[in-house]
């Protein structure tokens, strides 16, 4: 049975006390949320405080990326094995804003993804498709290209701790969202682009929708067979709509 997942991606927001109260409210808010494993995704520089704040509680914590190599001369650069270190249990790698401002390519990615195993880290993997690619009708090619170069080098062993989150780059912060015909077209697609090559095994990966998600159109996104959950940005920044968004299911 897959999971339903509901992951906050903080992005580049709050200051360190800021996280620690809203990873403190998340906690105390998400008592009665069942059968959904919560994330949160701080940035690095919080992690450690707000592992604090989760311990004991359901919420699991995550980072937004993690180093493509193991250690030494990298200025700025934080390891997977630092971010495992803070208690953190997920990663997510390859979102289109490391994709577009920071140039992360698919060979990155791979390097990124075998720190992540090789570390404990469950890879919340994101892709999808531009805006020009959507109108063109290239999503479904872009969507399987990044999987191609990516996830189809995993092993069996490893492809079953992926998380995948398709998020496509015109709905992220835009307030435009996919309606959920589009979300479970597309994700009925992964799946099936993921059963050539891993099998069954795809029935088991939860396919997390990402891009303007918010309390009042989760419910109707997560309603479809092969949307499994969600990454949130700005709405997992307030804690209210965070948990509002995990009890859509
Ligand atoms: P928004 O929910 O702010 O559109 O961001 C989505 C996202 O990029 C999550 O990773």
């Amino acid at each position: 049975m897959r999971k339903k997942i509901v992951a906050g991606n903080w992005k580049m927001n709050t200051s360190v006390s800021k996280g620690e109260q809203l990873a403190a409210e998340i906690v105390e808010k998400s008592k009665d949320v069942e059968g959904v494993v919560l994330v949160v995704a701080p940035p690095f520089t919080h992690l450690t405080k707000v592992a604090d704040k989760l311990n004991g509680s359901q919420v699991a914590l995550s980072a937004q990326n993690c180093a493509a190599e193991t250690s030494g001369a990298y200025t700025g650069e934080v390891a997977a094995s630092m971010v495992a270190d803070t208690g953190a249990k997920y990663c997510i790698l390859g979102h289109s804003e490391r994709r577009e401002y920071y140039g992360e390519t698919d060979e990155t990615l791979n390097k990124k993804l075998a720190q992540c195993f090789a570390n404990n880290l469950i890879p919340v993997f994101c892709v999808g498709e531009k805006l020009a690619e959507r109108e063109n009708e290239r999503h479904f090619e872009v969507v399987k290209t990044q999987l191609y170069n990516t996830v189809f080098n995993l092993s069996d062993e490893d492809f079953g701790k992926v998380v995948i989150a398709y998020e496509p780059v015109w709905a992220i912060g835009t307030g435009k969202t996919a309606t959920p015909d589009q979300a479970q077209e597309i994700h009925a697609f992964i799946r099936k682009t993921l059963a050539e090559k891993f099998g069954a095994k795809a029935d088991d990966t939860s396919i997390l929708y990402g891009g303007s998600c918010n309390p009042a159109n989760a419910k109707s996104l997560f309603a479809n067979a092969d949307v499994d959950g969600g990454l949130i940005g700005g709405a997992s920044l307030k804690s209210d709509d965070f948990i509002a968004i995990a009890k859509s299911f």
